[in-house]
């Protein structure tokens, strides 16, 4: 079954006004981890607010496991759709991190024993069980984040949505969560998609695509989009430092693939080299 599906979907802010998403046919398939990729203002918060029913198309129609979105079973649908945000000072609601792994839980009326398994699960799933009874405050950026997916996956969403939830964290808060979610999506088969204007994010991810003014404008695994470089360079995307590096490398002579990853690239180098 397809997990997320826009048929011909248009979106505008105000009447009158441009197309926030035009005509866009994109689907993603339960289990899959799918990366949205796209500069600033090309209609990728839109894409994830529309997917889970905080707005409501213009036109065409979205699906969320099979079913239409409607007035009726918006309940349901941010129910099976966990939106986790940019900033995760905004998103912390308790002072201690199991008070704020429960809040969701809380709110939509689950017994306590549950609620109680469920903040397991999802601290665990996160791999912040031992900060349970920490306070939000003092933890990391990447630490916050965590804990902000841990509240949503104590929801047991079936689809995640993670809309530039690492632009705000360094490189080492960033890897938590791309690892995270990977696993989210590996063990728990949870869906993923995954929202970074950070080309490196994508690579693991089964598919790729790109926004560009609110348009879908390019698709395919990681690697396959990646390679298309000039074009990504049009919609205001550069490839990742590393990737600029290998092309250097076999400009000046040095066999080595394309990688995004340091250590294979590394390793690569000690071989042509020895
Ligand atoms: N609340 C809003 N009111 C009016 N225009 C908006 C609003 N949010 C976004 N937009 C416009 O919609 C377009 C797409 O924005 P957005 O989906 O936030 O892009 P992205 O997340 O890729 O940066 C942009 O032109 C933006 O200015
Ligand atoms: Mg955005």
């Amino acid at each position: 079954m397809k997990a997320i599906e826009f048929a011909d979907v248009s979106f505008r802010y105000e009447e009158e006004g441009p197309f926030a998403v035009r005509h866009l046919n994109f689907s993603v398939e339960e289990g899959e981890f799918v990366a949205v990729l796209g500069h600033n203002g090309s209609g990728k918060s839109t894409l994830a607010r529309l997917a889970n029913g905080l707005l409501t198309p213009d036109e065409g129609q979205i699906r969320v496991l099979g079913t239409l979105l409607g007035d009726k079973n918006l309940y349901d649908v941010r129910r099976n759709v966990g939106v986790v945000f940019q900033n995760p000072d905004n998103q912390t609601v308790a002072t201690i991190v199991e008070d704020d792994v429960a809040f969701g839980a809380e709110n939509v009326g689950l017994a306590r024993e549950e609620i109680g398994r469920r903040i397991d699960f999802a601290l665990k799933a996160v791999g912040m069980e031992e900060y349970r009874t920490s306070t939000v405050a003092r933890l990391s950026g990447g630490q916050k984040q965590r804990v902000a997916i841990a509240g949503v996956l104590a929801l047991k969403p079936k689809i995640i949505i993670l809309d530039e939830s690492t632009a705000m964290l360094d490189p080492r808060g960033r890897r938590e969560i791309v690892d995270v979610v990977t696993r989210l999506n590996q063990e728990e088969g949870i869906t993923v998609l995954l929202i970074t204007h950070f080309l490196e994010e994508a690579l693991l991810a089964d598919r790729a695509v790109v926004m560009n003014r609110g348009e879908l404008v390019m698709e395919g695994t990681p690697r396959a989009v990646f390679a298309r470089k000039e074009e990504l360079l049009t919609y205001n995307l550069a490839l990742p430092r590393i990737g600029v590096i290998c092309e250097r490398l076999r400009a000046g002579g040095m066999n080595v693939a394309d990688t995004l990853d340091a250590e294979v690239l590394a390793k690569e180098i000690a071989q042509c080299v020895s």
